[in-house]
Formats: structure tokens, C-alpha cells, sequence
């Protein structure tokens, strides 16, 4: 009788969450409809929220699953900034296709282990399969090695982790005390900032960056690298590697990288490419040709949570280097499963050991759309790219940037940059930022991040921002 009773509250368990499922089923029709049509940009303090969560959620009680969910939900609506909403031109992070949540869903599901390929053969060869697409897109050689990463820093750091090991073979036993002459790493003040902790979390400290010199195109110059690398190794220091930005985070420019990587190669310096956001570009006919030279790199980062608009956190790092990538993460242990000599576990070869089904994300949105489709969604950001530009320039605005991608900086006479945004924001008209390119003062950036982003929303935009006080003409 026991068992009987135990078994129908575990059927009527299994029901509810169950139904908790088809509400997400529900949420997912609705959410576009309601994100579209709702605030982007929240009011509320952490004190606000804190007693929120204090008041309903001391976990002694449990609460149905249902209303927790319901109430999450109407956190995250209210207390978000939606970037999802296609008036949202904000920092690379994508509105989503429903192809990578419900690869997602299914990641959660099956929650297979991918640190060793004996216990998720499937989800490491998709994953396999997938990155080893992209590694041929960027004209990688068939070598290279490639894994998923949580975003554009954890693949920053294995370039950086990976380019030491390459260079001084030693490094793995000694460590940082033990090399004779100290590595330096060559950046420009466009550089994603991350590399300043990358720095700091390798032991490399700070002072290992050299910030090269860019030029009014806001771009690397090689004049001043190749002065700069004189100079330390004149000084006893041991250049290492070059770190080229693709599509930078405050001006969406691209490095001038044939001319890097000819460099790297003769002065023999790791090449690494950060195409976190732009690398995407390699899949769009049209755009592909703004990344000659990628196929030079040694390392290459590209995230699919930002330009191929998949969820958090999806990065990937690729490496034509197999031996160095091994030196890095090599580890042997009599606890994980049985090795398979044909393949490497991403437990050996990546930062991470226990490791989520991250690439079902891009493997199931590329799959269901195909090659051409997804060029096609980064073709149309690119074209609301151009039309946002047109329209502000229309509208008196100063462009102060120049890329072909979809990232737009824009300024006024007079304008103050953050006083213009929170009057932006509290009109609840879009949500851009401010960034300040080179000594000058902040300007405004938007960027084109959402699949759902029309021309109609781009004009709006730009007339509202005209009715704002330092924004009309
Ligand atoms: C050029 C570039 N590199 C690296 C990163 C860091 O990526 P993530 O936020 O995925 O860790 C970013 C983030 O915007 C970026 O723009």
C-alpha cells in the first residue's frame, strides 16, 4: 500500500513538472509579443528586489513549481534590461533564436557530461562537427583544435594560457619565476579590457601589456608594434604574442590583420585574433573579406552568444597548435573514464573539467536554419547597420567610427553623453551606451545585436531621440 501511495504522489510530481514545461511551451509563444511591447530599460533599486526575494523565498516552505516560475518570470520581465527587444542596440548580447533555447532545454535535459568523450560520444562529435565548420570557415587548417568556452574572456585566457605554453615549454614545471626573460603581449586601448585581468589571473601582471598606438581609424598600428617589440626584446624582454581585435567592443573596428599576421610570423610572436563579436562575419558572403588574415591566426576566439545570436554563455577558442594546447591542459588522472586514443577529452585540452552540452546551442540553430539563412540574419543586422547611420546623419548626427559592422558611434555638439542616455532610457525609446573613443568626450554607441531590429523601429528611434534636450538638431 506504501509503495502504491509513494508511487502516485511521484506520478502527480512527474505531471506537474510536466505541465511546468508546457508552460514554458506557453511563455515562449508569448515572450516576443510581450518583450516587444514592454519597457527595455528597468526602475528599481537592489533594495527593492532584495526585500522581494527576503519576503516570499526563505526556502523553509516549499512553493509549487508552477508559481515560482510564474513569479520568476514576472521578475524577469519587470527587472531586466530586455535585450532581446529589438530596440535594444546594446553590448553584442543577441536577441535568440528558438532553435538555441530548445537546444538549450535539451542540453538541461539530457545533461550529458562532455569532459571525457567515453561518457558523451554524441554531444562531443556534434560539438566536434560544428567547430570543426567554423575552424574551416576561417581557413584553419584540419589540425586545429577548438572547444566550447563559456564566453570570449575564458577564451581569451586559454589563447593567453596556451601562447605561454607554445613559447616556453618549460613554463608548465617552473613556472613564471623559473623563465629567464619576462613575456610581454602587444594590445591596443581597443583591446577587450578583459586582458588586463587575463594579465593579472596568469601571474603575467599589467605591466606585461604593451599598449601599442592607434591610428585615427582607430585601428593597430604597425609602425608603433614593431617599434614597441624592438624595444623589449632590446630591453631583455621576451615578446610573446600579438593580440589583433576583430570587431572591437567600443567601435566594432577591425585590425588590420594580413599586415599582423605577417608580422607575427617574421618576428615570430603568437597571432591571436579576438573576433568575439565580428567573427561571425566569416559566414556572410558579403562580409567575409573584411577578415582576411583570420586564416593566419593561431588562436581565434568567436563567440556564438553574441553574433550568431545564440543564449549565454556559448564562446568558442580555436588553436592550429594541438601540442601547445596539450601542454597547456594536459592532466591524467585513474578517476575519469577510460581514455579514447583516436580523440582528446576537453578535459585534457580546454580550462574547464566538468563540461556542459554548450555547442547543441549553435549546432541546432545553424542546422535548422542552414549556412545561408544564418547569413542572412547577419546580413540584415549589417543592413540596419547602414540604415541607423543613414538616418542619424539625416538627423545631424556626427558618425565618429568606421566599420562595415553593424556597430554605429555617434555624436552632437555639445552633447553629454550620459545625461542624453538616462533621458533616453527613463523615455524608455532604446538602450545604447556611451563609450569614449581615444582622449575625446564619451560618445554614443549602438549597436544592430537583434535579429528583430526593422528599419521602422531604427526611424523611430532616431525621431524620439531628436525630442530629447541635447539631442535635436
Ligand atoms: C572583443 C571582445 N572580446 C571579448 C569579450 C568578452 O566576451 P564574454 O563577455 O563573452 O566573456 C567581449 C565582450 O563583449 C568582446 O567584445
Amino acid at each position: 500500500m506504501g509503495v502504491l501511495v509513494q508511487t502516485r504522489a511521484a506520478c502527480e510530481e512527474e505531471h506537474f513538472e510536466i505541465a511546468a514545461l508546457h508552460e514554458v511551451q506557453r511563455a515562449a509563444a508569448e515572450i516576443e509579443g510581450l518583450i516587444e511591447n514592454g519597457p527595455i530599460v528597468p526602475t528599481v533599486t537592489p533594495e527593492e528586489i532584495r526585500g522581494y526575494l527576503r519576503s516570499r523565498y526563505d526556502f523553509a516552505t516549499p512553493v509549487p513549481l508552477d508559481a515560482v516560475m510564474g513569479d520568476v518570470q514576472q521578475m524577469l520581465r519587470k527587472w531586466q534590461v530586455h535585450v532581446t527587444h529589438p530596440r535594444y542596440f546594446g553590448l553584442f548580447n543577441p536577441s535568440v533564436t528558438v532553435a538555441s533555447v530548445v537546444a538549450d532545454l535539451l542540453a538541461a535535459m539530457y545533461n550529458p557530461q562532455l569532459a571525457t568523450w567515453r561518457t558523451s560520444p554524441a554531444a562531443n562529435e556534434i560539438e566536434r562537427h560544428t567547430l570543426a565548420w567554423l575552424a574551416g570557415k576561417f581557413g584553419l587548417p584540419d589540425e586545429t583544435v577548438s572547444n566550447f568556452t563559456s564566453g570570449g574572456q575564458e577564451s581569451n585566457l586559454s589563447a593567453v594560457v596556451v601562447a605561454l605554453a607554445h613559447a616556453f615549454p618549460e613554463l608548465g614545471e617552473c613556472g613564471l619565476h623559473g623563465l629567464a626573460k619576462s613575456p610581454v603581449i602587444y594590445v591596443t586601448g581597443g583591446a577587450h579590457h578583459g586582458f588586463v585581468k587575463i594579465a593579472r589571473m596568469t601571474g603575467l601582471g599589467r605591466a606585461a601589456l604593451r599598449t601599442v598606438s592607434m591610428g585615427e581609424d582607430l585601428k593597430m598600428e604597425l609602425a608603433d608594434l614593431a617599434k614597441k617589440v624592438a624595444e623589449d626584446r632590446n630591453s631583455g624582454l621576451a615578446p610573446l604574442m600579438v593580440i589583433a581585435t576583430a570587431g572591437s567592443t567600443a567601435a566594432g573596428v577591425i585590425d588590420p590583420l594580413p599586415d599582423l599576421a605577417r608580422f607575427c610570423r617574421e618576428e615570430n610572436l603568437w597571432f591571436h585574433v579576438d573576433a568575439a563579436w565580428g567573427g561571425a562575419a566569416v559566414i556572410s558572403p558579403g562580409l567575409r573579406g573584411h577578415l582576411a588574415g583570420i586564416s593566419e591566426a593561431d588562436s581565434i576566439t568567436c563567440d556564438a552568444h553574441k553574433w550568431f545570436s545564440v543564449p549565454m554563455g556559448a564562446g568558442m577558442f580555436f588553436c592550429r597548435h594541438p601540442n601547445a594546447v596539450l601542454s597547456a591542459f594536459e592532466s591524467e588522472v585513474a578517476f575519469m573514464p577510460g581514455k579514447t586514443s583516436s580523440v582528446l577529452d576537453p578535459y585534457t585540452s580546454t580550462t574547464q573539467w566538468s563540461r556542459r552540452f554548450i555547442g547543441l546551442k549553435l549546432f541546432l540553430a545553424l542546422a535548422e536554419r542552414g549556412e545561408a539563412g544564418y547569413a542572412q540574419l547577419i546580413e540584415q543586422q549589417t543592413r540596419m547597420g547602414d540604415v541607423l547611420r543613414r538616418s542619424l546623419e539625416r538627423s545631424g548626427w556626427r558618425i565618429v567610427n568606421r566599420t562595415p559592422l553593424p556597430l554605429v558611434c555617434f555624436t552632437r555638439n555639445g552633447l553629454v553623453a550620459s545625461k542624453f542616455l538616462s533621458e533616453l532610457y527613463k523615455r524608455q525609446i532604446a538602450w545604447m551606451s556611451e563609450v569614449q573613443l581615444g582622449s575625446g568626450e564619451p560618445v554614443l554607441r549602438a549597436c544592430v545585436t537583434s535579429i528583430r531590429t526593422t528599419e521602422t523601429d531604427i526611424e523611430w528611434v532616431v525621431r524620439e531621440m531628436s525630442r530629447i534636450p541635447g539631442g535635436e538638431s
